[in-house]
């Protein structure tokens, strides 16, 4: 299963998907590693992999619709069976997931539909839920909706900070994205009955 992975920061979820490759644990390929600006760690820690990588900088753009077409271009350019929107800050358009149909998903830290958007950890700690956790999706050109794969608890702590909750969450955030990969790889092996 070759996949191209979208980033716009550091990219720790990826960095656990490098690392379960390179232990033999996940059988994926990762074509590219992509990002809608410059300077991310994420595309730095991915040429440090020896990864091929590129952006496609938001900004470069003043019609949405045109980066999206170049964003488009671009991963569909490395022909992946799978797109992985992992901490990848940008809506994408219809044209978008035309082009990969359940072929895009997109990782998220809390328990969707709750607290959809840029700050579902701050969200979620401030509505006071007990637990919350991360969603595993195909996207769509909504914010974080699309059918669910797969959904990990975390419990809030009674003093948590909206930092130290993001970190419990992206420790089970990495695995179960790590397992969503092997899960959808292996069913792309499994023979048809
Ligand atoms: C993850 O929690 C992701 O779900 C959210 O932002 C975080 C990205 O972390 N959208 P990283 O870039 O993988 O370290």
């Amino acid at each position: 299963m070759r996949i191209v992975v979208l980033v716009s920061g550091t990219g720790s979820n990826l960095q656990a998907i490098i690392d379960a490759v390179a232990a033999g644990e996940l059988d994926v390929q990762i074509a590219a590693v992509g990002a809608d600006r410059k300077g991310t760690y994420g595309v730095e820690r991915s040429a440090a992999a020896g990864l091929e990588t590129f952006v496609v900088d938001f900004k470069d753009y003043t019609v949405r619709s045109e980066w999206n077409a170049a964003l488009t271009a671009k991963v569909l350019s490395y022909a992946p069976d799978l797109v992985v929107s992992s901490g990848f800050m940008r809506i994408v358009d219809e044209h978008f997931i035309a082009t990969f149909e359940n072929r895009y998903i997109n990782t998220h830290p809390a328990l969707l539909p709750a607290f959809p958007g840029a700050h579902g950890v701050r969200d979620a700690l401030a509505y006071g839920v007990k637990v919350t956790g991360c969603t595993v999706h195909y996207a769509d050109t909504g914010v974080d909706t699309g059918p669910i794969i797969a959904q990990e608890a975390v419990t809030v702590e009674p003093d948590d900070t909206e930092e130290a909750l993001h970190e419990r969450i992206k420790v089970v955030e990495r695995r179960l994205l790590v397992q969503t990969l092997k899960d959808l790889a292996a069913a792309r092996k499994a023979p048809v009955a």
